[in-house]
């Protein structure tokens, strides 16, 4: 356990996958779209992927590639639902091979609100996706892939630490603490990933949990700078392992045809197949429809 978290899930061993050397990977043509590609994990993938020829978008609030002409930037806040409704719509004009959900937070110590009455953690780690997802897949199901033989998603989380959730109170009204409200957008991303697989069979899903690594993750929980913050991130620094070895561990996993028929499946931080824990098929269902019923109490069309 690292910070209440059960880091190790349980391995699939049914499941694997051969691991290409990173160096021999070629993915010109491959159209990669990455939701939090700005920072921290998501901007390691978006270099990883870039550096290997592949034609990449990464939606953010902060472009910090200016030396990177390749990389393309829409800028959105996430935070926002009708935000991610109009980037959404905005994407439909283009296809995608590949879309990845790293964009997230870390609960704030007090609750913290967005002007559309959803609790922040939730709307940026979790609710936005849901939306964008919605949106976007109906014709991502239809479209012609490159490299791949159907279009992929990967939704990054803490998948397979049996996460369940409090789906009674989403939105963290009843109860608030930051590590509670958390975990509702892990037990989100996890649920997403399985109900995605059953509307979409056309996509595959694949849900991600990365373990611990240094990034800004936990600035809002713990401080930009802080004491605290240098003390947690230098130790998760020295102990576990960086954006760019998981973005070279898990590289490769992201275009394999080796996982192409066991969608939905999840992965550990080191790219290897593990088992989720305790979604069932009402557990998926019933967080699944309180993000609805969510949606719609804040008036938001998904
Ligand atoms: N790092 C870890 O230890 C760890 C562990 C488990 C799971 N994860 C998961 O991994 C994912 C990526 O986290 P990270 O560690 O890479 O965090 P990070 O370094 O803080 O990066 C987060 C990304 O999310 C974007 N983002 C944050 N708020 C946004 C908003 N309101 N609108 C649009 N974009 C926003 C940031 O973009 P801007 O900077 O442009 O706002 C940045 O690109 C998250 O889903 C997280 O839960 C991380």
């Amino acid at each position: 356990m690292v910070f209440g978290i059960r880091v190790a899930a349980k391995r699939n061993t049914s499941l694997r996958w051969r691991h290409v050397p990173p160096e021999k990977l070629s993915l010109r043509s491959l159209r990669v779209l990455i939701f939090g590609g700005t920072g921290g994990i998501g901007q390691g993938l978006s270099r990883f992927l870039c550096s290997k020829g592949a034609d990449v978008t990464v939606v953010g609030q902060t472009f910090r590639e200016e030396d990177i002409s390749e990389i393309k930037f829409i800028e959105a806040n996430l935070e926002l639902m009708s935000e991610a409704k109009r980037v959404a719509r905005e994407l439909l004009e283009e296809t995608f091979d590949l879309i990845i959900f790293s964009a997230g937070i870390v609960a704030a110590p007090t609750r913290e609100e967005t002007v559309e009455g959803i609790e922040r953690d939730l709307a940026v780690s979790y609710l936005n996706r849901l939306i964008l997802l919605r949106t976007i897949l109906p014709k991502l199901e239809k479209s012609q892939t490159h490299i791949l033989s159907k279009p992929r998603v990967f939704i990054i989380g803490y998948p397979g630490a049996g996460i369940l959730g409090s789906p009674n109170d989403l939105n963290s009204e009843k109860y608030y603490s930051a590590m509670r409200a958390h975990m509702n957008t892990i037990a989100g991303n996890e649920a997403l990933v399985f109900d995605c697989a059953k509307r979409y069979p056309n996509v595959s899903f694949f849900g991600l949990n990365p373990g611990l690594i240094k990034t800004n993750i936990r600035d809002n929980l713990l401080g930009a700078g802080s004491w605290k913050s240098r003390m947690v991130e230098g130790f998760i620094e020295y102990w576990f392992q960086s954006v760019e070895e998981y973005a070279k561990h898990v590289g490769p996993l992201l275009v394999t045809p080796d996982v192409d028929s066991h969608s939905p499946a999840f992965f550990n931080s080191k790219g290897q197949a593990i088992y989720s824990q305790g979604f069932t098929k009402h557990h998926v269902e019933w967080i699944i429809s309180e993000s609805e019923a969510l949606l719609e109490k804040s008036r938001i069309s998904y």
